[in-house]
């Protein structure tokens, strides 16, 4: 049996061009949802728009960088003109860099923390008065496993995706007398494009290939195996549905047990 749990709703989603972003657009839109997928990745926004329209919806892809407050207000003005609402919000936009402590560039650190952390305050910002308004609403952010553990060599990274956890929290708390839920997704290793660019910059870092380092930790998590993406877009459309309704605040492991081991 199809579910059409979004039937006449609306999802945005940052990140959406690629990976974990791009299948939770797909799973939105495969259960009814109309769909607006803001990335920088103009092409690839381009065909994952296409995608989703083929299973039946409407979708539009808005060219957005998260960094910046009046592009990302622009897009939640588009979809407002366009559909009236805004149901959910998934920030999946992000980008991935890691150095030893001492080496770490202060123009990574900064871009890291913009795109990972500040892009997705922007989003909820520009979200929370419609939401508000519309006394509904669910609020998706992806951190990581390395927001609720510790690797080395992975300060700026790791530190935004702590930070989206605390960001979530405070806005869960302040959404939720309005209807409105707030939780974190924190996925393990997932096979996408920045899988292979985390092993391109860690691989050399610890002597080996970047294929001998996926191969490597591709049985690091308890369950064996990496995530698919599609694997993290069904936990975000659960947190997205009635039957999360009481759940918020909360950051959830996606990880195949790895925080655990
Ligand atoms: N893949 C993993 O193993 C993994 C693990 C834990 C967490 N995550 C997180 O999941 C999220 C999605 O990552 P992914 O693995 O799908 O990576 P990905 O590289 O496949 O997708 C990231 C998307 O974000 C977009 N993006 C980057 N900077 C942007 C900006 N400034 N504005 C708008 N869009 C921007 C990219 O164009 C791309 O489409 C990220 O937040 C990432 O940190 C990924």
């Amino acid at each position: 049996m199809k579910l059409a749990r979004f039937k006449d709703q609306v999802a945005v989603i940052s990140g959406a061009a690629n990976g974990i972003g791009k299948a939770c657009a797909l799973r939105f839109a495969q259960e009814g949802a109309s769909v607006a997928l803001l990335d920088v990745d103009a092409d690839n926004s381009k065909t994952a728009a296409e995608e989703c329209r083929a299973e039946g919806v409407e979708a539009l892809a808005i060219i957005t960088d998260v960094k910046d407050k009046a592009q990302v207000e622009s897009a939640v003005k588009q979809v407002l003109e366009t559909w009236g609402q805004l149901n959910v919000l998934v920030c999946s936009a992000g980008v991935y860099s890691g150095s030893p402590l001492e080496s770490v560039d202060e123009e990574d650190w900064h871009n890291t923390v913009q795109t990972n952390l500040s892009g997705v305050f922007l989003c909820n910002q520009a979200v929370a008065e419609v939401m508000k308004a519309q006394g509904s609403g669910s609020i998706i952010n992806i951190s990581s496993m390395a927001g609720k553990t510790s690797f080395p060599a992975t300060m700026e990274y790791s530190a935004s995706k702590s930070g989206i956890i605390g960001l979530t929290r405070s806005v869960a708390m302040e959404m939720a007398n309005y209807g409105v839920t707030a939780n974190t997704i924190c996925p393990g290793n997932t096979k996408t494009n920045m899988l292979q660019q985390v092993a391109e910059v860690v691989a050399p870092q610890e002597d080996m290939t970047p294929e001998a380092w996926l191969e490597m930790r591709s049985s690091d998590a308890p369950l064996g195996r990496f995530a698919e993406p599609w694997e993290i877009a069904g936990v975000a459309a659960f947190l997205a549905s009635e039957d999360a309704r009481y759940i918020t605040g909360q950051a959830i492991e996606v990880d195949g047990g790895m925080v655990l081991s």
